[in-house]
């Protein structure tokens, strides 16, 4: 990527950012004065149009406008304002801000609009936590699978007998859509353009706790499959929220951690599967088919073990969710008795970045999925890093996640060290 193209990078995240925080604060702002309720758990959007952030991302040349015309509008409001202050140099701060109004390019409202719903600009309250990511994995199963296939492809039983085809979960679909829009469809259904129905909406059976589980499990299973068949996370997976104990200590939330690197250790297997050699005395559960066998503490970053049993041992710092094993197994395409000796590293944003494999004898670059199509030696830098787990640390701090919102793809920050 050259330079001038990560500018734009940038300054499309700017206006993403704005657009949508304009929106929200708008709307906040309405809602305080009472002059919209609530939906589904929070202030509703009353309008039937919203400004599509989105369609930012397919025409640049429609960003360059849209930001002049901000630019335009800004510089517009300060003049009136300035007029209102300055009495005498009113008329003509006033007759500018008018003129510059008139002049600046407007893009035309059809490509910047698009249809909302009540719920456009939901947020959901889940976080992405394993519990509900388990608990939405389940309902999908039960509920979804039949037109959405088990694995998520939109090829299940019953998809031949519709009138559409549901769409594939793969193409980042649920990351390029507003999440707010995604939960009025599944609670509401969808139409075709004659009125009649494609997807059923499921108001009556999913309270809206359970219909924000189901997209979590949803995103799980789509990260989950592109692990599986492409070694890859395209569209950025945050980690899932899990409580962890440290040395036997009261649980904490994962996302205490922000800001440091960890590492989730698979220790361990399912009860019924293999047997869980015990060690008496040692700090860790030995499983027999462990791998990465010589993992250490490492001060680089910060072990979290996971189990599928959650049994809390006395030192090191474990994973204490029930629901933790299922939902990085999820994440990982991997069945959850198989999930033992795989290893998942988090960055420092709370974002998952690289899977190690069951059985991989040590870490290299190779295991950060997650990752822009940056090429290697423009972010890596030419001093040799001592080990596989300092390349990969290197390669994945040169390149962080930037933004995720509304399918704005990963692409690495503008500013990095040199
Ligand atoms: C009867 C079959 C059927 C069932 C059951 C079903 N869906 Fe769908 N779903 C569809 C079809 C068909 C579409 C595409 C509709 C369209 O594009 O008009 C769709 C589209 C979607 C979309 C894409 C929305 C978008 O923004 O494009 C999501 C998300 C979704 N379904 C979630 C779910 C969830 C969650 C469940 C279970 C709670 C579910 N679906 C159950 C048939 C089904």
């Amino acid at each position: 990527m050259r330079r001038g193209e990560v500018d734009s990078t940038t300054l499309l995240n700017a206006l993403l950012t704005f657009t949508q925080a304009a929106q929200t604060a708008l709307l906040q702002a309405l809602h305080a004065l009472g002059l919209t309720g609530d939906v589904h758990g929070q202030p509703a959007w009353p309008f039937a149009w919203r400004v599509a952030a989105e369609t930012l991302l397919i025409d640049r040349g429609l960003t360059r406008h849209l930001a002049l015309f901000l630019a335009a509008a800004v510089l517009a409001l300060l003049l009136i304002a300035l007029g209102a202050l300055w009495r005498r140099a009113r008329w003509p701060l006033w007759l500018a801000a008018v003129v510059l109004l008139l002049i600046a390019p407007k893009p035309s409202p059809s490509i910047v609009l698009t249809d909302a719903v009540p719920t456009s600009f939901h947020r959901s309250p889940s976080h992405f936590d394993a519990t509900s990511i388990d608990r939405g994995l389940a309902l999908y199963a039960q509920h979804c699978a039949s037109c959405h296939g088990t694995d998520g492809r939109g090829e299940g039983l019953a998809a031949a007998s519709l009138a559409v085809w549901p769409p594939t979960l793969s193409a980042g679909l649920l990351w390029k859509r507003a999440e707010g829009e995604l939960l009025w469809r599944v609670l509401h259904g969808m139409n075709a353009r004659d009125g009649t129905q494609t997807m059923p909406g499921f108001a009556g059976r999913l309270s809206e706790a359970d219909a924000w589980a189901v997209l979590d499990g949803m995103k799980a299973l789509s990260a989950g499959e592109s692990a599986r068949l492409e070694a890859s996370w395209p569209w950025p997976v945050r980690a899932p929220g899990i409580d962890v104990r440290c040395d036997g200590g009261p649980p904490r939330a994962l996302s205490e951690w922000r800001g440091q690197r960890v590492r989730i250790v698979t220790e361990g297997v399912v009860a019924g599967v293999n047997v869980v050699r015990e060690v008496r005395g040692e700090a860790r559960v030995k499983a027999e088919n462990e791998s990465f066998s010589s993992w250490r503490e490492d001060p680089r970053v910060v072990t979290i073990v996971l189990r599928p049993n959650h049994a809390a041992s006395a030192s090191g710092c474990e994973a204490a969710s029930p629901a933790a094993w299922r939902a990085f197994a999820s994440v990982a395409g991997l069945e959850a008795q198989s999930l033992t000796g795989t290893q998942f590293i988090v960055d420092r944003d709370g974002w998952l970045r690289a899977l190690g494999t069951a059985g991989q004898a040590d870490w290299s670059e190779d295991n950060l999925i997650c990752r822009s199509d940056e090429s290697a030696s423009r972010l890596t830098s030419s001093k040799p890093e001592a080990d596989g787990l300092g390349a990969l640390i290197a390669r994945m701090d040169a390149d962080p996640v930037q933004a995720t919102q509304l399918g704005l793809p990963h692409s690495p920050a503008q500013t990095r060290s040199p």
